[in-house]
């Protein structure tokens, strides 16, 4: 495992990468230490996932964040121990929700021990991380607890669906930007608070951070469909056969009631598009009517719509930075947009 990870790229300067890659090795040793437990079996299962990887996505926020203050304050790494560990956390809890077997290219905790345990040791893993952010002080605590609030109500909104009278795309952009977008925010906006950066870049933080966490749950969710599971450490097909509905089910969905509105019942276009969508909103527990939907999907423009939406995002991120100085951690920032727009392709 490297110590900068697969983002690292994002950071050309040769002296920010530098300080980086300190940054991310403490943040490794607080990992570490913090998932210790008198228990040895609950330090295993804590340190299960720890140790088997991930990008790290959200420790090189904070750190890059923090650049905009005093990036080597003692409560920087720290913050983003206590965010990868809440991240940690909601990884157990959400691939049992998800009857996931892989994460991070080992078996997830639930396949490896039970549910029992996998729920147990995400509850153990947000304990530490609390008790990390009331180190911190209590502004640290409060941002915590809010983002942690919001993730839940996305994963609880995710589960159970629009309403009636709900677009279906606009709740699922609500329910990304809680699940994903609030902790991503948190780990810009915890960096810079803990580095004394000023109010402001607090602000574009948090708005940074929700936009570029909405791009990259809508590319992991066409890694869903598009990756072989090398790239992401993941099963591919995992959100389709749990009946999990991502933006590009939704954007298929779309089309399917445009041409219902627009085109004549024999449009084959409109015929092929409604037999997909049935494929994919039937049992796909069989592994071979799965392949047949993930290659329907994959060859179908409503995929590259995903990638178009993950892009749109991710620009939007770009332009949240402009109110900040131009220094290497602002273009490492503005150079992430890029990578997590690339993931999709
Ligand atoms: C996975 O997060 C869950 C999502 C929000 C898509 P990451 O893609 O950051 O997972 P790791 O930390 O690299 O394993
Ligand atoms: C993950 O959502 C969001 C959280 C863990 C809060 P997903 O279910 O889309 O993530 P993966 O695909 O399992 O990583
Ligand atoms: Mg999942
Ligand atoms: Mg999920």
């Amino acid at each position: 495992m490297t110590v900068v990870g697969p983002f690292g790229a994002s950071v050309r300067d040769s002296a920010l990468e530098a300080d980086i890659r300190t940054g991310l090795a403490a943040v490794e040793a607080g990992l570490i230490e913090a998932t210790k437990s008198d228990v040895p079996f609950i330090t295993e299962a804590a340190q299960h996932l720890v140790r088997a990887g991930g990008k790290r996505f959200r420790p090189l926020l904070t750190l890059l964040a923090a650049h905009f203050g005093d990036p080597h304050a003692p409560g920087v790494v720290p913050s983003a121990v206590t965010v990868e560990l809440t991240h940690l956390a909601t990884l157990y809890h959400d691939d049992i929700m998800d009857e996931a077997e892989i994460r991070r290219g080992v078996p997830s905790a639930n396949a490896r021990f039970d549910n029992t345990i996998a729920v147990l040791t995400g509850d153990f893993l947000f304990a530490r991380a609390s008790t990390i952010a009331a180190e911190l002080g209590a502004e640290a605590v409060h941002v915590q607890a809010e983002a942690f609030e919001r993730l839940v109500t996305g994963q609880i909104r995710e589960t159970t669906g629009p309403g009636p009278d709900q677009d279906p795309v606009a709740h699922y952009l609500e329910v990304i930007a809680g699940k994903t977008g609030s902790l991503i925010a948190v780990s810009g906006r915890l960096g810079a608070l803990l580095s004394g950066a000023d109010e402001s870049v607090i602000d574009v933080m948090a708005q940074y951070g929700e936009r570029i966490g909405v791009a990259f749950q809508l590319a992991d969710d066409v890694l869903d469909i598009a990756s072989d599971g090398e790239e992401s450490g993941k099963t591919p097909g995992t959100d389709l056969r749990e009946g999990v509905v991502t933006m590009p089910v939704l954007r298929l969905r779309e089309r399917v009631a445009r041409g219902e509105r627009e085109s004549a019942e024999s449009d084959p276009a409109l015929r092929r598009d409604r037999e997909l969508l049935a494929l994919l909103e039937g049992d796909l527990s069989d592994d071979g009517r799965l392949a047949e939907a993930l290659a329907g999907l994959r060859a179908h423009p409503a995929l590259e719509q995903a990638r178009r939406d993950a892009r749109s995002y991710a620009e939007q991120a770009r332009r949240a930075l402009d109110p900040l100085p131009d220094i290497p951690a602002r273009r490492a920032l503005a150079e992430l947009c890029d990578a997590v727009a690339l993931r999709t392709t």
